[in-house]
Order: C-alpha cells, then sequence, then structure tokens
C-alpha cells in the first residue's frame, strides 16, 4: 500500500476475499491474531490504512466509499469473533479428552475366578502338595469308558444311578462322573502312580439345593504295589484338614460302586448334618483286567469327590443353584 492505492470499490473486494480466505485458515488464537493485526491493527493495518487515506479522497469518493469501508470494517471484526469463539470451542473440547494425570483415578472392575473355579484350584494345590499329578480328561465319552470299563455292563442295575444325557447317535454320552478318566489314564500309563482328575459332569436327574444336573467331581486314583484303605483314610483326613483349615469330623459308611471293592461313602458334618461328599473304595480287580493290568499285581484306591458340595461346606453355601445362577450379589462375595 501507500501512494499509489487506488481505492475503489473492486480494491475492498479484493480485501474482503483475502480476510475471509485468512480468517477461515487460521486454525490458532495466535494465528487468527496475526490476521486481525493485519487488516485491522491500529498502525499499518489494510482496513485502518483506508480509512486514514480518506483525507486524499474527493468529497463525493468519499460518500461513495466510506459507508463501504465501514460495512467490510463490521464485517471483518464479526468473521474473526466468531472465529475466535469457534477455536475456543475446540481447545475447550480437546481438553476435556485429554487425560488429567493428577486426578485420582476411577476404580476398574475386574474380573474374578467363579467361587468353583477357586475351590478347584484349591484342590489341585492341596493334592499336588502330597504328590499327586493333575490330569484331564473328556467330557463327551463313550459306553465303556464311562460304564462298562468300569465294570457296569449293560443291563447291570447300577447303571440306573447315572442318569444318563446320551447323544443323539446313542453311541456317546456326556459322562455321569469322572470314573472314566481312570480307565483312560491306566491304558495310557504304568503304576505305581497318583492322580487326581477335576472336571465337570452330568446327569439327567431332579434338581434341589444339593443337586444339579451339571455338577464337579474330583477324580482320584492311587495304584501301588500295596496300597490299602489305611493309605486311602490318611490321604483324604490330610486333604480334608487342609482344605477346611480345621479337623473336620467325617465318616466312612460302607457303600456299593461296580467298580470298586470294599466300597464307601464318605460324609461330613455340615451343622448338625451329615452331607455327603464322596464316593470311595479299593479299585476292583475288573477295573484292573479292563486296563490289562495283573490285579494280583497291583492295588489301588479310588475316589470321585463332589466339588460343590466341597465349596458349600467350605462357605456356607445353602444352595447348589447358586453356583450356576448368574445373580452378581453371590458371585462378587467370593
Ligand atoms: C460317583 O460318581 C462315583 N464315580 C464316585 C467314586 C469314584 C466311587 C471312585 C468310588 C471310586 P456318586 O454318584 O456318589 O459317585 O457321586 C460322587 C459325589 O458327587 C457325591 O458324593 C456328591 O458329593 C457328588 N454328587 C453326586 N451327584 C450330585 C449332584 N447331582 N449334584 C451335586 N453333586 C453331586
Amino acid at each position: 500500500m501507500g501512494e499509489e492505492m487506488v481505492i475503489n470499490e473492486y480494491f475492498l473486494k479484493k480485501i474482503e476475499k483475502d480476510a475471509e480466505q485468512k480468517i477461515k485458515e487460521a486454525d490458532s488464537l495466535e494465528k487468527l491474531e496475526r490476521v486481525r493485526v493485519e487488516f485491522l491493527g491500529r498502525k499499518n493495518g489494510k482496513i485502518t490504512l483506508i480509512f486514514n487515506s480518506f483525507k486524499d479522497l474527493s468529497l463525493e469518493e468519499k460518500k461513495k466509499i466510506g459507508p463501504l469501508a465501514n460495512f467490510l470494517k463490521k464485517k471483518i471484526i464479526e468473521e474473526i469473533n466468531q472465529k475466535k469463539a469457534e477455536i475456543e470451542k475446540e481447545t475447550e473440547n480437546i481438553k476435556e479428552k485429554e487425560i488429567d494425570f493428577s486426578r485420582p483415578g476411577e476404580k476398574m472392575e475386574i474380573g474374578h475366578l467363579h467361587i468353583l473355579s477357586q475351590v478347584e484350584k484349591e484342590i489341585k494345590d492341596i493334592f499336588h502338595s502330597l504328590n499327586f499329578s493333575i490330569i484331564e480328561g473328556p467330557e463327551i465319552e463313550d459306553e465303556f469308558h464311562n460304564f462298562d470299563a468300569l465294570n457296569i455292563p449293560k443291563n447291570h442295575p447300577a447303571r440306573e444311578s447315572w442318569d444318563t444325557f446320551w447323544l443323539k447317535n446313542l453311541k456317546l454320552l456326556m459322562r455321569t462322573h469322572t470314573s472314566p478318566v481312570q480307565i483312560r489314564y491306566m491304558e495310557t500309563h504304568f503304576p505305581p502312580f497318583k492322580m487326581i482328575c477335576p472336571g465337570k459332569v452330568f446327569r439327567h436327574e431332579a434338581i434341589d439345593v444339593s443337586h444339579e444336573i451339571n455338577f464337579y467331581q474330583v477324580e482320584g486314583l492311587a495304584v501301588d504295589k500295596d496300597i490299602n484303605l489305611l493309605n486311602f483314610k490318611y490321604i483324604i483326613e490330610s486333604f480334608l484338614n487342609k482344605f477346611f483349615k480345621r479337623k473336620i469330623e467325617m465318616r466312612f459308611r460302607p457303600s456299593y460302586f461296580p467298580f470298586v471293592e470294599p466300597g464307601v461313602e464318605i460324609d461330613i458334618k455340615l451343622g448338625d448334618k451329615w452331607l455327603e461328599i464322596m464316593g470311595a473304595g479299593m479299585v476292583h480287580p475288573k477295573v484292573f483286567e479292563a486296563v490289562k493290568y495283573n490285579p494280583k499285581n497291583w492295588q489301588g484306591f479310588a475316589f470321585g469327590l463332589g466339588l460343590d458340595r466341597m465349596a458349600m461346606i467350605k462357605y456356607k453355601i445353602p444352595d447348589i443353584r447358586l453356583f450356576y445362577g448368574s445373580d452378581l450379589r453371590f458371585i462378587k462375595q467370593f
């Protein structure tokens, strides 16, 4: 600008376009301020210079240009203010999204193991400390492993004690206990050994406070040259005292399972009631025969523990169905 500046409508339009463009492009308050100084600065602002040069204009020109220049000045001020508000709002938004490391943290809710999984882990740890291996077996079984090899042939009345969920092809079933894992283990291992196998089992039976249609068992099996029932009693007492962290009142009740001889059931005292927690006994010679061990050379004890019942007793849970409901008020307590 300077002497040669010709102030006419065309010139004002050019300034208007230029200002508009630069305001639009300003993406920070600093840049916007630079644009303001360029056009409205008191000394050299383009608009200011126009007003300063009015003295050189003829009256007629003043009348024509004056209102246009005024209008342009107002327009630029307005546009700058509007843009300023926009930029401020945007920075506000960004600030809100920024992480403020000085703010107190919000407690994140993290999950935890279900009480049954916790109990399973406790049981595994105790048996591990008693030198038992921990193994797994399939939940879908065949008749041979779930029944026949356990000395429960077809039409044996004992099959009725395990109400079975059969799969559609009728050759496979949902295992009714963890005992088939005894067979699977002996088919692939040779004694001496001690193992436990925790897992889910399924029974097509009526549900009540202590019975579910799917629940958990822990199978145990120890085979050696001269294992006897007293060894079993010692192991199971050690286990129960460790698990409940106190001396437990328990009783052995004579019982019958086709795959043991003799067979027992073990109850422990819960308040003034006895709750059955496991079946057990000395491995039946027929079972050894099924896995091609010579029954004359080997002896063993086996047990099947109800894991849900152990959890119920330890944590004073009155109803087995609570484990399988999804009531978080229950689940979060443990
Ligand atoms: C058996 O399942 C045998 N396989 C146990 C066994 C293994 C005996 C090795 C001898 C040698 P039983 O059906 O009694 O036995 O079940 C064992 C335990 O599982 C019971 O003592 C009980 O604690 C638990 N149990 C049985 N049925 C249910 C059920 N419907 N809901 C919850 N727990 C159950």
